[in-house]
């Protein structure tokens, strides 16, 4: 596979990151390209893009906010993000389906945890379906339980990484 390079979303990546989205996640789920607009404004630094060949392929993407788990306003609105707060939340991870099992979405959330560290933060918060705290929990994620989020009606849970 060619070299993987994960850096800061830049404002030209909307429409592939919207399409990126839609392709990973159910219409109930999925960010809209307006939310993108208002994200990718807001928090580039915390807004990380995979790109093989020039070609986007995945990305995550979270505010800093002193909450210590996520709470569903937070995907809605820009206005939660807390530039100088404790933790960074990861408010999606996506790869494109063609580019998955190959430890892109490693990659990219080792980029997050390591920007989250520089920045001195205290913890990494996200929320995730069962299927998948076993995958957060081999980055050091600890599971706290069901989530009071019903983000898109399903049933999430708290996972943080401190740091
Ligand atoms: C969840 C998601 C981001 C994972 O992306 P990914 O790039 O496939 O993730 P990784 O490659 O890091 O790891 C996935 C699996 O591939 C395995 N893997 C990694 N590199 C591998 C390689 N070179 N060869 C074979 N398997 C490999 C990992 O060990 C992991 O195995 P597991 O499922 O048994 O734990 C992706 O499936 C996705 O976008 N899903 C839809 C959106 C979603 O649900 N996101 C998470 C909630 S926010």
């Amino acid at each position: 596979m060619s070299e993987v390079i994960v850096r800061s979303v830049r404002p030209e990546d909307l429409d592939r990151v919207t399409e990126i989205e839609a392709a990973c996640f159910p219409p109930a789920e999925a960010a809209s390209k307006q939310s993108f607009i208002a994200r990718i404004a807001a928090f580039p630094e915390s807004f990380l893009v995979a790109e093989i060949n020039g070609t986007l392929i995945g990305f995550i993407n979270g505010c800093a906010t002193n909450n210590s788990v996520i709470y569903d306003e937070m995907f809605h609105s820009t206005q939660h993000h807390v530039p100088d707060a404790r933790n960074l939340s990861v408010f999606g991870l996506n790869v494109m389906p063609e580019y998955r099992k190959q430890g892109i979405a490693a990659q990219l959330m080792r980029h997050f945890i390591q920007a989250a560290r520089e920045t001195g933060r205290q913890s990494v918060i996200l929320t995730c379906k069962d299927r998948l705290v076993y995958y957060y929990e081999s980055f050091g994620y600890v599971n706290n339980g069901i989530s009071k989020s019903t983000h898109g009606g399903a049933q999430w849970f708290d996972m943080t990484l401190i740091l």
